[in-house]
């Protein structure tokens, strides 16, 4: 498998719940490298361009209203097939069924702040690394 880079972003629930050394740490003990690591805030252009395939979707605004809410941590992280290994240490996308050990599965408790965004594919790696670290 090749090594590859992934957007994680710690999101406001996460970061206002104190849960970010614990979920850097994951990251880290799975052989991950945390290439950069920023705290700031989403701006609302860079939450629709991020979450631009959702658009006309019911929870939509909910999730762009959310995400630009609060305090996030943006990271790039890298490795061996960092983009499938950091989905399987999120969780499923809805807390309620995400297995205990994932990052939902042990701090999420609702669909709509769930804790963390990861990328879907390399492709949306390379794309939403350029929205937020350009
Ligand atoms: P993310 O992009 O945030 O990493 O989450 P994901 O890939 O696991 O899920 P995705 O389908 O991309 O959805 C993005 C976020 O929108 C909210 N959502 N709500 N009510 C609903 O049916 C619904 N579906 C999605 C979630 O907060 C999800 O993280
Ligand atoms: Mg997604």
């Amino acid at each position: 498998m090749a090594i590859e880079k992934t957007y994680i972003m710690i999101k406001p629930d996460g970061v206002r719940n104190r849960h970010v050394g614990d979920i850097v740490g994951r990251f880290e003990r799975a052989g991950l490298d945390i290439e950069r690591l920023e705290l700031g805030l989403v701006s609302t252009d860079q939450a629709k361009a991020n979450y631009a395939e959702h658009e006309g979707k019911p929870f939509y605004e909910g999730l762009i209203g959310y995400i630009t809410s609060g305090t996030v941590v943006k990271m790039v992280v890298s490795g061996e097939g960092a983009v499938a290994k950091c989905r399987m240490l999120m969780g499923a996308t809805d807390p309620s069924s995400a297995a205990p050990g994932t990052i939902r599965g042990d701090f999420g408790l609702v669909m709509d702040e769930n804790v963390i965004h990861g990328s879907d594919s390399p492709e949306s790696a390379v794309r939403e690394i350029g929205i937020f670290f350009s």
